[in-house]
């Protein structure tokens, strides 16, 4: 008999071009414990209907788990011919318990079949991956807590802009991976939809309870439109973009550590660990991690924009190009699960130079916006207080010193304004000190935000270890079959 699911109308087999074309498993056999998991669910389904008798679904049940078994230890694997994952286990199935096997697929398409697993697979790979988030944000928000304290030079238009602490630099990127935690949760609300029993597109005629078959899969409601069921990869899209912009997130990450621990900057070292070296300089020391975090990114972002244009107009129904929406979740998915971890063990080890950072603080005249703060304190109009502040500024540049090198006459000519007592409250402490509105940069401020995202990350924790699927069998997403 031939694995292919289909042929009686045919006069020949297909061209052997076309199989070539047609052939999925080297990308959907991953699907396997999802699609075994939902045939045994359609088993009951079909009993239910009395297509199948207790004592048959029983069988057939007992060959799936031992199916399901030998996937998980690898000896179940794809032949040659089959087409796709589904073609594998129905083939399997029907090698094994005979014609008994052949009862299964009434009532059931590989157009809600696929639908159904790919909604299963995304719903359990998705906990691994909060976790693996998680794991970055605890990283950052340790070292935040060791250096809210350090004072650092901060920037805007890459150029020296005000002092801040380093805590806050680390903390601010947990904020952008709390919102990416968020959207994984919004997300998941969506994603928890069951296609099963849409059949090929108008509804199968013997699935009497699909509510019940969704919650008995780990859905949370079934279907309400059999057509939109089988058409629909919005859940596909919107994981890619959860996906893209957590890159994008890892990416300015990336990006910064590659600063930090340029010469130029030099206020940050990586741990040999996590570092490269160069097949020709000795000397070098690169930051490979932090460079292919910022370089997947671009394969994120790729990936969201695939499936974005394979929907774009296609009509709605099972069309064959949804096959295509596989390669681009599963490499965002694989993607993530290694960029993530190396990440994670890159922050960890950065060892930060305090010295260098207390120095490159008020350089710059990083100070300025304190001058011109301690003028409006004195009761001068904050614009003319930027004014007389921007003429302290050209002077000290004309005499190549810092703002509070100038002597006390020097600052006087300039305006009356700057008295000794007004330039004295110029000062890299009492800047960040100052900065006590909540979120602001303050050591005291950004150690209660460290404790507050703590709290928050733990929470997504244990949010997402309550998602962890049984029939996920502890396979990490990125694990290929
Ligand atoms: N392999 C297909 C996919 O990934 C599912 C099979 C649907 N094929 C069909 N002729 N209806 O979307």
């Amino acid at each position: 008999m031939t694995a292919r699911l289909w042929g009686g109308r045919f006069r020949s087999g297909p061209s052997p071009e076309l199989t070539a074309l047609s052939r999925s498993t080297e990308v959907d056999w991953r699907l396997a414990p999802q699609d075994i998991m939902q045939t045994s669910a359609h088993v009951g389904v079909l009993q239910m209907a009395g297509l199948l008798s207790a004592a048959d679904a029983e069988r057939i049940t007992e060959v799936l788990a031992e199916m399901s078994r030998e996937v998980a230890a690898g000896t179940l694997i794809p032949a040659a011919d089959d087409e796709d994952v589904h073609t594998v286990i129905e083939r399997t199935l029907i090698e094994r318990v005979g014609d008994l096997g052949a009862r299964i697929r009434a009532g059931r398409s590989r157009n809600d079949q696929v639908a159904t697993d790919l909604r299963l697979y995304c719903l359990a790979a998705t906990p691994v991956l909060a976790q693996q988030v998680c794991d970055l944000a605890d990283a950052l928000l340790e070292q935040a807590e060791r250096t809210a304290d350090w004072p650092a030079p901060g920037y805007t238009h890459l150029q020296r802009a005000q002092p801040v602490t380093l805590g806050h630099e680390l903390a601010k990127h947990v904020h952008a991976l709390l919102r990416d935690l968020d959207r994984l949760v919004d997300w998941r609300t969506r994603c928890a939809v069951s296609p099963l029993g849409a059949g090929a597109i108008a509804g199968s005629p013997f699935a009497l309870d699909p509510q019940g078959t969704a919650e008995q899969l780990g859905f949370s409601t079934a279907f309400a439109n059999s057509i939109d069921a089988v058409g629909d990869r919005d859940f596909v899209a919107e994981l890619l973009f959860v996906c893209a912009l957590l890159g994008v997130h890892l990416s300015r990450l990336g990006e910064e550590i590659t600063l930090w621990c340029a010469s130029e900057f030099a206020v940050a070292q990586l741990a040999d660990e996590w570092s490269t070296g160069s097949s020709i300089m000795p000397q070098k020391k690169n930051p490979d991690i932090a460079e292919l975090a910022r370089g997947r990114s671009a394969r994120l972002i790729g990936d969201l924009t695939t499936v974005l244009v394979l929907l774009k107009a296609l009509p709605f129904g099972y069309n064959r190009d949804l096959q295509e929406d596989k390669p681009p979740l599963f490499d965002a998915l694989d993607t993530l699960a290694l960029t993530l971890p190396a990440l994670t063990g890159c922050v960890r080890t950065l060892t930060f130079n305090a010295e260098r950072l207390r120095t490159m603080a008020p350089a710059g005249h990083a100070l300025a916006t304190e001058v011109a703060d301690e003028l409006a304190r004195a009761g001068i109009p904050f614009a003319i207080a930027h004014e007389i502040t921007g003429r302290l500024v050209a002077a000290a540049d004309e005499r190549g010193v810092a703002l509070g090198e100038l002597t006390d006459e020097q600052c006087r000519a300039i305006s009356p304004h700057l008295t000794p007592t007004v330039m004295a409250g110029v000062d890299l402490a009492t800047a960040l000190a100052r900065r006590t509105v909540p979120g602001g940069t303050a050591p005291a401020r950004v150690r209660e935000q460290v404790i507050a995202a703590r709290s928050r990350v733990a929470d997504r924790r244990v949010q997402w270890r309550g998602q962890w699927s049984p029939q996920w069998g502890g396979q990490s997403p990125g694990q290929r079959p």
